[in-house]
């Protein structure tokens, strides 16, 4: 008998109205459960058995201090949804982990994944994040905060060695002492209003990284969003920008693969990074009880079995690196509004679960 098949998300999305259109086509009937009836305190009963996707919710607020709150109370979420006994595409644990981005670069790290280079220290402040881009001559990082997603909080930050002049790159801006997210990139370089916003941002908690150069097509930068799921790479899609922060709601462009120019071989390293990066969920003591990863079929009921990579592409040697791994990553526009295929291929996995 094939298990149930239960969306966890928001009815009324894309993601839900398109994962419903994969399964109804696929003769697979699909029960929905809201983020407001798990906030309610749903019987996990309900779940039991069935093969489970779990949907991000919807933030409705653009405060990065309320967004912080909102990610907690998700992060709570996760975890009670981790108890149910059913079979998840992506589990609870395993999501919640890839939202915290030093955890994720440091797991891979020990696993020899390559990633984007992350400072171990735990900066809170502007007057530390100076020092310790003096002691390590490193004048170009990434500001990000450690658990937010969507560019949300993302800053470009360089320091002009010799004259000390500052430029900032981000979408967020301050109003009334607070910061908010907007959806477009905005160059800075005065000073004061510099550490201003990095100050707030810093002490919402944030991971500091190289900032490392990004490949580029006719003068503008890009990096790659990989869709991998099932030991395979589902979708790739480059984000082309003329800044530095490529996500693709910021108003930058997405661009076909095989417009790249890339060597055919980069698909090959791409594969298996992505597939090495999965497969660093498994030796998880959260991941014992499910069953092995099997080389020949690829899924892995209750394992890490599809994951949104953002992959750097280094400008002057073409090497590749994790930026992130989004464990709900698979929200593909041309996909759906194409042929589908990513979803389609989540439910008929998840029928054989
Ligand atoms: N260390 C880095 N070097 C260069 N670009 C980076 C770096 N970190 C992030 N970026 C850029 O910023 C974007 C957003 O960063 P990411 O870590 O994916 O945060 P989010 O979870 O908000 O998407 C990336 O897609 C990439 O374009
Ligand atoms: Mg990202």
């Amino acid at each position: 008998m094939p298990r149930p098949v239960v969306l966890i998300g928001e009815s009324a999305s894309k993601r839900a109205d398109y994962f419903g259109k994969a399964a109804s086509l696929l003769g697979v009937p699909l029960d929905i459960v809201s983020w407001e009836e798990i906030a309610k305190g749903l019987n996990l009963g309900r779940l039991k058995g069935a093969a489970v996707k779990v949907d991000p919710p919807v933030f409705q607020t653009a405060r990065l201090s309320q967004m912080k709150g909102r990610l907690e109370a998700y992060q709570a979420a996760l975890q009670y949804l981790a108890q149910a006994s059913c079979a998840f595409l992506n589990p609870p644990w395993a999501i919640c982990q890839m939202l915290d981005k030093r955890a994720t670069n440091q797991r891979l790290t020990a696993h020899g994944i390559p990633v984007t280079e992350m400072f171990p220290e735990e900066i809170r402040s502007v007057g530390q994040l100076l020092d310790v881009m003096q002691e390590k001559r490193c004048y170009s990082v990434f500001v990000k905060p450690r658990y937010f997603s969507g560019a949300a909080g993302v800053a470009a930050f360089r320091l002009h060695p010799g004259n000390g002049k500052m430029r900032l790159y981000t979408s967020c801006r301050l109003s009334g002492g607070q910061l908010i997210n907007t959806k477009k990139l905005a160059c800075q370089d005065r000073r004061t209003e510099i550490i201003m916003l990095l100050g707030q941002l810093l002490s919402l908690g944030c991971v500091v990284e190289r900032w490392h150069p990004k490949a580029e097509l006719n003068g503008k930068s890009y990096d790659l969003r990989v869709v991998f799921q099932f030991g395979h790479i589902a979708h790739i899609v480059a984000r082309q920008s003329s800044g530095p922060v490529t996500n693709l709601h910021l108003n930058n462009q997405a661009v076909a693969f095989s417009r790249l120019g890339l060597k055919q071989g980069m698909l090959d390293v791409a594969t298996l990074i992505c597939k090495k990066a999965c497969a660093a969920y498994d030796a998880d003591p959260c991941s014992r009880g499910r069953e092995p990863r099997k080389e020949a079929s690829h899924i892995v009921p209750g394992g890490v079995n599809m994951v949104g990579f953002d992959l750097l592409v280094e400008k002057h040697t073409g090497n590749l690196r994790i930026i992130e791994m989004n464990g709900q990553g698979d929200l593909i526009y041309q996909d759906i509004y194409g042929e589908n295929q990513i979803y389609q291929e989540q439910v008929r996995a998840m029928k054989e679960f």
